[in-house]
Order: structure tokens, then C-alpha cells, then sequence
């Protein structure tokens, strides 16, 4: 029986990376019925709003969905869809797993850590206020619900995944009572695993740390805002937004896509790389229990970027999406004979 699964497209790059991915599911064999949703500025044209009822109620259906990004105006406009949809479907954990891909060019070649943001609260919390004219006040909500929650997350991550240590990333040394709170909480559950190490890091000098010797974090475990950034700047220790895939969890849906935006500047170009979103795609797979597909499209993905004649240009190559798509396509036919 076919895996029914909703397919948000998005904008920009979105619609050619979640494409091609469709593409390399489709080739690797898998059965999945797309249920295919607009969100943003696509889906205020057909529905008047920007995350309509029909694809949360998609979501929640079939509890799991492929996102590609969606363009949020800077400084006016339109609130977030993404963090729209993390909160009203409580998509508390955002898993992102930093790891060098074979043959990958980057700066380091012993990467391994995972990223644990909090999705739902900090200063994602979209409550700004002009107190006064020229005066605006943005809230900072750390909840100690929220942030036992996360930790506890971040800690069974690593116990069913054999990593050793969790650091919490804070700056709790100007922001005492919020990032305290953070604190304390991962301090709280660190207790009930004693066999996971546990650590703690100033967010400044952990992104210091993170460019000197990222061979040092396992589980990175942060509140949203810290969490957002550390994410880019890790995924440039790998190869760049091209390479790095993610997933927003919770109790009633997982909703996988990648850690990159829109990216406007090479939109409709066919120049994006979709390794990410393919790679959120097999952390898909496997979470419906399609892990030999996952595998076989892995091996076919580290083939083609282990050739190094068919990588996009991001990754110093100069293929097109289509192209890279029709190499990594070939190789899973080839290993399917
Ligand atoms: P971005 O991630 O879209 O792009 C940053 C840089 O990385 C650009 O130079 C872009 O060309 C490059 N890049 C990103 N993904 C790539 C890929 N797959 N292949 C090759 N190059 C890639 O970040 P930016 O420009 O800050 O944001 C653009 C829009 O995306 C904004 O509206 C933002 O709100 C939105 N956004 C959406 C996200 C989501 O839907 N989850 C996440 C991050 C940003």
C-alpha cells in the first residue's frame, strides 16, 4: 500500500528541489501518494491565507510531511509560515543532523554532531510591541514545560543513537532568568541519564568553537533563536545549505525539510542543489520505516558526489539541478539493475 505523505512545495528554490526529490523516491521505488499543498505567498493567491486549514489538516492526516522553504518578507508583511506551523502542530524538536557527506568538499572532514533546537517559544514567539514611538519591545518567552521538553529530547536522541555527550548552548550569564530556566531544565533531565556527558556552552564561544575544532560536539541542544543561527553557520562547516537536512517533530506529525531557505537569487535557475531536501527526504524514509530505499538512495547520492563530475555548483561543480537529479536517478536504477 502506497504511503500517503503531504508535499509542500514552497517558493523560490522550493518547487525544483522538492521535484527532483519526488523524482529519486519515485526512482528508488518507494510508493508514496503526494498530497500536495501550498503555503505563503502561493497559497494566499488560491486560499486567501498563508498556512490554510486544508494542509494542516493534511498534515495531521498524514502525520508526516516534505516541506520546501517558504519566503518570509524581512521587516514587514506576512508572520512566519514555518514557525507557524511548528507551533499550531507543536512541532517541538527541530532535528538537524551536521555530518560530512562522502566526497563533499568542505572545510572540515570530521564532522559529526546533531543539532536539537526548541521549535515553539524564545523570541519566536512573534509578540513585538512600539511601546512608545521608537521604542519596540520584543518577548522572550522560556517556558520550563518547553525546555524539559526539548532536553529530554535532545538526551533520548543520543541514547538511541549511540552519541555520548549533550552540550546546552545558552548565554544565561546576561539573560539569567530566561536562559537560566533553559538551563536549569537541560541540568534537571541531564540527571536522568547518567550515562549520556554533559556539558554546558556560552553561545558566543561555542560558535568560536564550533569553527576551531568542530570535531568536539556531539548533541547540540539550544533554544530557538541560538538554534537558527548555529544551524547555518554548522552547515557551513560541511559544505554549505545545500548539504545540511533537518525535521520538525512532535507527538501528532514530523514534518522534514532542510535547513536552507528560499534562496531568491538562484531561484528558477535550475543552479539548487536538493541534497538537502533529499537528505531530509531519507530521514523521511526512514521514519515510515523505508529503510532499505533510504540506503539505496544514500549510496547513490555518496557515488555521484564521490565522482565529482555531476555536483551542483554550490559544491564548486557546475551542474544543474536536472543534471544532478539524472545522475543520482541513474545510479539507483544501476544498483536496482
Ligand atoms: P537561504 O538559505 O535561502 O540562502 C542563503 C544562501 O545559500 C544563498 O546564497 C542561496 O543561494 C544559498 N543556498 C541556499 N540553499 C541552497 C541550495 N539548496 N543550493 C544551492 N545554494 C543554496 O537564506 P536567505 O536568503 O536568508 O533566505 C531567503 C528566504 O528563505 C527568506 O524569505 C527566509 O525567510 C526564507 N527561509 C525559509 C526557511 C524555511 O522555509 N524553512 C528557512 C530559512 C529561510
Amino acid at each position: 500500500m502506497a504511503h500517503r505523505v503531504t508535499l509542500i512545495p514552497g517558493d523560490g528554490i522550493g518547487p525544483e528541489v522538492s521535484a527532483a526529490v519526488v523524482r529519486i523516491i519515485e526512482a528508488a521505488g518507494v510508493a508514496i501518494e503526494w498530497d500536495e499543498h501550498h503555503a505563503g505567498v502561493t497559497a494566499v493567491e488560491q486560499t486567501g491565507s498563508t498556512l490554510p486549514q486544508s494542509l494542516l489538516d493534511s498534515v495531521i492526516a498524514n502525520r508526516v510531511a516534505l516541506k520546501g522553504p517558504v519566503t518570509t518578507p524581512v521587516g514587514e508583511g506576512f508572520t512566519s509560515v514555518n514557525v507557524g506551523l511548528r507551533k499550531t502542530l507543536d512541532l517541538y524538536a527541530n532535528l538537524r543532523p551536521v555530518t560530512n557527506l562522502p566526497g563533499v568538499p568542505s572545510r572540515y572532514q570530521d564532522v559529526d554532531m546533531v543539532i536539537v533546537r526548541e521549535n515553539t517559544e524564545d523570541l519566536y514567539s512573534g509578540m513585538e510591541n512600539e511601546i512608545v514611538p521608537g521604542v519596540v519591545a520584543g518577548l522572550k518567552i522560556i517556558t520550563a514545560t518547553a525546555s524539559e521538553r526539548i532536553a529530554r529530547f535532545a538526551f533520548r536522541h543520543a541514547t538511541e543513537n549511540g552519541r555520548r555527550k549533550v552540550t546546552a548552548i545558552h548565554k544565561a550569564n546576561i539573560m539569567k532568568q530566561a536562559d537560566g530556566l533553559f538551563l536549569r531544565s537541560a541540568r534537571t533531565v541531564a540527571r536522568e541519564f547518567p550515562d549520556i556527558t554533559y556539558d554546558e556552552k556560552i553561545v558566543d564561544n561555542a560558535c568560536m568553537q564550533l569553527v576551531m575544532r568542530p570535531e568536539q560536539y556531539d548533541v547540540l541542544l539550544l533554544p530557538n533563536l541560538y538554534g537558527d543561527i548555529v544551524s547555518d553557520l554548522a552547515a557551513g562547516l560541511v559544505g554549505g545549505l545545500g548539504v545540511v537536512p533537518g525535521a520538525n517533530l512532535g507527538e501528532q506529525a514530523a514534518v522534514f525539510e532542510a535547513v536552507h531557505g528560499s534562496a531568491p537569487d538562484i531561484a528558477g535557475q535550475d543552479k539548487a542543489n536538493p541534497t538537502a531536501l533529499l537528505l531530509s527526504g531519507l530521514m523521511l524514509l526512514r521514519h515510515i520505516g523505508e529503510r532499505t530505499a533510504a540506503d539505496v538512495i544514500f549510496g547513490a547520492l555518496t557515488r555521484v558526489m564521490a565522482a565529482g563530475t555531476t555536483i551542483t555548483r554550490d559544491l564548486g561543480g557546475s551542474a544543474s539541478t536536472t543534471q544532478f537529479t539524472d545522475a543520482v536517478v541513474r545510479e539507483i536504477h544501476a544498483h536496482r539493475g
